[in-house]
């Protein structure tokens, strides 16, 4: 079966940090060919219908049809606590984020919440994640369960912790290293899964299994790592008692095999510059959460890094305050704004589609529209509330259509998603 979905077309087929918003390819009238879960080509509406006489047509009017957004950080688990009032990172992780997260040694409970995550996520647009799970094995499988029925493509992993937690949400450099590989080798690869190996950050564990999930790394050195890196200042301060003779932060993961390339770090906010110049030459990756640093008070993320270093874009649910991509991009305007570094449409866009992607090294399969490509797509209805149809009704070209949505968007702009060539429900 082939289908063919028109609509307005945005992709990208370069970077428009480095190349302007000319990176960006727009067709008013387009289509998206879809065959075998894949797309198979795009182009002009005219042309591809009359190339395929016999697809299937869905048409979206003047919906834009954009690749899937790509949700580069976030805490599945943290789904329920969402919206937690009042507390900076280290309060707000023992006051909400640990008493819930000790909830999911029940598989039941992380089951219930790992498929209620993944129908937020879809129904705000998002068709592909790199989550944390706890520190349960079991919720890397419900997480992994879910995905997998929806037929996504996910990274997770399990959150190794052994100290600085409370007793049940703590393991061991031994049983970290084992659950991690026994997790690693049953999920990675099968079907559009991926296993991430995810020390929670510095604080929480000890040097030994630092240095454990280090030499896991580089056995697997096709995995991804995950973890968090200079997200608050007292967190920072912390770190340095903790690990007296780090030279920063960074260094804490350097020293134990865990800077590299593939690995992923979250906010990434008060870096020296030794640590800038360190993460891009092993072209590791930053993920921005500007709602997370917003809602958490964490600080201003310096956009001007994009200009040579991969960075991903990410609600970090439940630190963030939004399951929705869009509100993601609009804080990330805001934050450019008050660092004096308004963000183009395009690349906020980018950002939350083949930036991600490229931060998960996946480029080459999801967050772009073009053949080959696995046809995971996000479908954008541009005047989705009477507030967004009126600014956007005086648009002169699409980016003037397009930032009404970005800046005041939600689960209700989302028409419709599609999952490796299948229309979500
Ligand atoms: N640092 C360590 N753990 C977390 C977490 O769960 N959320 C955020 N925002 N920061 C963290
Ligand atoms: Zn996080």
């Amino acid at each position: 079966m082939t289908d063919i979905l028109l609509g307005q077309v945005l992709s990208f087929h370069a970077d428009p940090f480095t190349q302007g918003p000319e990176a960006a390819r727009h067709e008013t009238h387009g289509a998206v060919v879809i065959e075998a879960g894949k797309i198979a080509a795009t182009g002009p509406a005219d042309r591809l219908r009359a190339a395929y006489p016999q697809a299937r047509v869905t048409d979206y009017g003047s919906s834009l049809i954009s690749a899937g957004f790509i949700d580069a950080h976030v805490h599945y688990p943290q789904t329920a606590i969402i919206a937690s009032w009042g507390k900076r990172l280290i309060d707000w992780l023992n006051s909400y984020t640990f008493p819930e997260e000790i909830r999911f040694a029940d598989p039941a409970y992380a089951a219930e919440i790992a498929n209620r995550y993944l129908n937020l996520a879809l129904a705000h647009g998002t068709t592909s994640m790199c989550s944390y799970a706890t520190i349960h094995p079991t919720s890397v499988d419900a997480i992994f369960t879910a995905a997998q029925t929806r037929g996504m493509r996910v990274w997770a992993g399990k959150t190794c912790m052994d100290r600085n937690a409370p007793p049940a949400l703590r393991d061991s450099a031994q049983s970290a290293y084992d659950d991690s590989k026994a997790l690693l080798q049953k999920w990675q690869g099968r079907d559009r899964l991926s296993y991430v190996i995810t020390p929670r950050f510095s604080p929480t564990s000890t040097p030994e299994q630092l240095s454990a999930l280090g030499a896991l790394w580089a056995e697997n050195p096709d995995c991804l790592m995950q973890t968090h890196l200079s997200e608050q200042l007292d967190e920072i301060a912390w770190v340095q008692d903790l690990y007296p003779s780090a030279r920063d932060y960074l260094d804490t993961y350097e020293a134990h095999g865990l800077l590299g390339k593939g690995g992923l770090y979250g906010h990434a906010i008060h870096l020296t510059d030794r640590e800038k110049d360190r993460l891009r030459e092993v072209d590791a990756s930053l993920i921005h959460c500007p709602t997370s640093n917003t809602f958490i008070g964490s600080g201003l993320f310096d956009m001007c890094l994009a200009q040579n270093q991969r960075v991903g874009l990410a609600t970090d649910t439940g630190g963030g305050s939004s399951f929705s991509m869009l509100r993601t991009m609009a804080a990330a305007y805001e934050i450019g704004q008050l660092r004096g570094n308004p963000l183009h449409p395009a690349q906020l866009w980018w950002l939350a589609t083949q930036g991600s992607a490229r931060a998960l090294r996946a480029e080459d399969k999801i967050g772009t529209i073009a053949p080959g490509m696995e046809a995971d797509l996000t479908v954008i209805d541009l005047a989705s509330t009477p507030a967004i149809a009126q600014a956007s009704a005086r648009a002169a070209d699409i980016w003037q259509a397009i930032f009404p949505t970005i800046m005041m968007g939600d689960d209700r702009a989302i028409r419709a998603t599609w999952i490796g060539g299948k229309a979500s429900a």
